[in-house]
């Protein structure tokens, strides 16, 4: 890994508020730009910075290149009494998964389940945020979305499944976090790769191929190759499993036809699929919170290996990281303000300090 280099914090508050200037500058309304802004705004507090602020420069360019319309509202159909359809019209993911959620979660208040299908939608960054609005609101979640290609399936040796991450939650109980699962079905996701490369940082040899299919700690020869998925055929199954129900289900783009946030030729054209439950379906919500409790002391009481200090319990360690940060704000590398600050300049909006 590249040496240490300074960190510049910023406060959650001065970013969201930076970002959704930009957005607006750029034809966003402002609830849609402080939807994405949130949404970024989170993954950067909890410690996922492969997708936080620092996706605007190339979310911008995607709206300068005309390939994401910023003005587009998703539009929302009702197809039976738990079930609906958002149809993204090519704007910002955020906001067209954050009605589906929304819309899931108001469903399963009155019906138990909320089933909402997207299409014609762009990248929403981290899943996390959306199990995150059902966990707010007292409900179960589940959160998939495709992606473009960027993993072989397995036995194969060109990109064609997404890195697209397999998301769900459930709220916690009296002592316990909520259950936050957000993970790709790679070994890591590409965003960290970015990431490296942003940041001058080599990757771990295990992450991703190069063209030539041979390992490597280059983050710009691995974005030009291939990543690698998490446990063989089980990750790879994974990806295609997300492209079943976010991309083959919703009539968006699949297998293989998603365009990625960094290729400013054509939509995105993703799809997701979002799931909210009720967690008193089956047992009352006094037993159900109890029942999550013991889970949690069961999972981060169980006796730990040789060399491990603690147990955590899926997504413990960004609540951790969120808290800490909400306190002292997040760190970033002087290259990553100035990116974002050219924006600024590009569109007269006061500058990220
Ligand atoms: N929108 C997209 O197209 C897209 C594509 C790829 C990835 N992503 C995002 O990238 C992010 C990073 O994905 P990732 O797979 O690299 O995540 P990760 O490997 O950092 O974490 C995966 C999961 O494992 C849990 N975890 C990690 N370390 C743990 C530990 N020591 N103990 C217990 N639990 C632990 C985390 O809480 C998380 O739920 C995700 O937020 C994902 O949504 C988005």
């Amino acid at each position: 890994m590249a040496q240490e280099e300074t960190k510049i914090t910023v406060k959650h508050t001065a970013a969201e508020e930076f970002v959704v200037a930009l957005l607006e500058a750029a034809g966003v309304s402002q609830k849609n730009a402080k939807i994405v802004a949130q949404g970024l705004v989170q993954a950067d507090l909890r410690g996922v910075e492969s997708h936080g602020i620092n996706r605007i420069p190339s979310y911008l360019a995607r709206i300068r290149n005309g390939v994401l319309d910023p003005k587009a509202e998703p539009a929302l159909t009702q197809v039976t009494p738990v079930v609906a359809q958002v149809d993204g019209n090519n704007g910002f993911g955020f906001p067209a998964a954050h009605l589906a959620m929304d819309t899931a979660i108001t469903m399963a208040q009155t019906f138990g389940i909320g089933m909402v299908s997207v299409k014609h939608s762009n990248h929403f960054g981290m899943s996390a945020w959306i199990v995150r609005q059902a966990a707010d609101a007292g409900m179960m979640s589940l959160v998939f979305t495709n992606s473009s290609p960027a993993l072989p399936v397995w036995g194969g040796k060109s990109q064609l499944m997404g890195v697209s991450p397999i998301a769900c939650g459930a709220p916690g109980g009296e002592t316990s976090l909520p259950f936050i699962l957000d993970m790709a079905p790679s070994v890591a996701a590409r965003g960290k790769i970015y990431k490296a490369l942003r940041r001058g940082e080599k990757i771990p040899q295990d992450w991703a191929l190069d063209e030539d299919g041979k390992p490597t700690d280059d983050p710009a020869k691995a974005l030009k190759g291939v990543m690698l998925p998490m446990g063989g055929p089980k990750g790879s199954a994974l990806a295609i499993m997300m492209d079943v129900f976010s991309g083959v289900l919703s009539g968006s783009a699949f297998a293989g036809g998603v365009t990625g946030p960094y290729d400013m030729s054509k939509p995105g054209d993703v799809g997701h699929f979002i799931v909210a439950i009720k967690p008193d379906l089956f047992v009352s919500l006094d037993e159900f919170r109890q029942r999550m409790d013991t889970l949690y002391q069961r999972v981060t009481g169980s006796d730990k290996m040789e060399g491990v200090d603690r147990i955590y319990f899926p997504g413990e360690i960004e609540q951790l990281t969120e808290r800490n940060r909400l306190e002292e704000g997040i760190p970033f590398v002087q290259a990553e303000i100035d990116a974002l600050n050219t924006e600024a300049e590009k569109l007269c909006v006061p500058k990220l300090q």
